[in-house]
């Protein structure tokens, strides 16, 4: 019997690229607490493709980004509302906190296995580097529903580098957008949040991706 796979495959050449992906040696040792990882990049796809929908309704400005979340909410009076918005949203802030959960557990499994050590300790670098930008995602997308809870938090939040000396103040500034927060820190925050941090995030992690397909996952204890 002609099988449909075969035909595809001879063609395509698929097997060959499962195999490569796939179907590599692990070492000794290797448990489920080496899923995490993953579970953290799972929750990063979550989040890029809720977020890429939100952004089609958000509008980023002091006067409308309140309402846009209201919109999407579908909690504007009179019931104008953007089809699954409370969904997208919803499931945007969980994937949030489920990325940070998973990326500080996943940081702990490498420290408590010594995976840190070479020929890895680049790559604990690298990834030292991500969990920073998972807090900045996570402390710039706080900012954007606008309302009182965002606006208070990153006062508070973008007060604190003041206490540095010397450069304290200047660093504020350069976070809000002058010494008070307003529409412009909000512009700032969503630049940082749509469009910064995911094009240094996605050059990390090829580089992250890279050097474990390269060196190899670590053994266990
Ligand atoms: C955006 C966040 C991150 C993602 C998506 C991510 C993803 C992954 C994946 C899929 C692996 C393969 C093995 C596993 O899942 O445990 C891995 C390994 C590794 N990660 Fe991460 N990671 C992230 C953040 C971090 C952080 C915060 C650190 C440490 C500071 C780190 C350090 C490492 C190291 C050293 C390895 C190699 C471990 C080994 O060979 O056993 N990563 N990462």
């Amino acid at each position: 019997m002609i099988n449909p796979f075969s035909i595809i495959d001879r063609r395509l050449g698929l097997k060959r690229h499962y195999r490569r992906i796939f179907e590599r040696p692990l070492p000794e040792g290797v448990t489920y607490f080496y899923c995490l990882g993953g579970i953290a990049f799972f929750f990063l796809i979550v989040l890029t493709f809720t977020g890429v929908v939100l952004s089609f309704y958000y509008v980023p400005s002091a006067s409308e980004a309140y309402h846009t979340i209201r919109f999407i909410d579908g909690k504007l009076p009179g019931g104008a509302s953007m089809p699954g918005g409370w969904l997208m949203r919803a499931l945007h802030v969980w994937a949030a906190s489920g990325m940070v959960a998973a990326v500080m557990a996943h940081m702990l499994r490498v420290y408590i296995t010594g995976s840190y050590k070479p020929p890895r300790e680049l790559n604990w670098v690298v990834g030292a580097t991500l969990f920073v930008l998972t807090m900045a995602f996570g402390f710039s997308g706080y900012l954007l529903p606008w309302d009182q809870k965002a606006y208070w938090a990153t006062t508070v939040g973008t007060a604190m580098p003041k206490t540095i000396p010397v450069i304290g103040n200047f660093i504020m500034e350069l976070l809000r957008g002058g010494p008070d927060v307003t529409g412009i820190t909000l512009l700032r925050f969503y630049v940082m949040h749509v469009y910064i941090l995911p094009l240094v995030s996605i050059f990390l992690l090829w580089a992250h991706f890279h050097m474990i397909r390269r060196q190899g996952i670590s053994g266990g204890l």
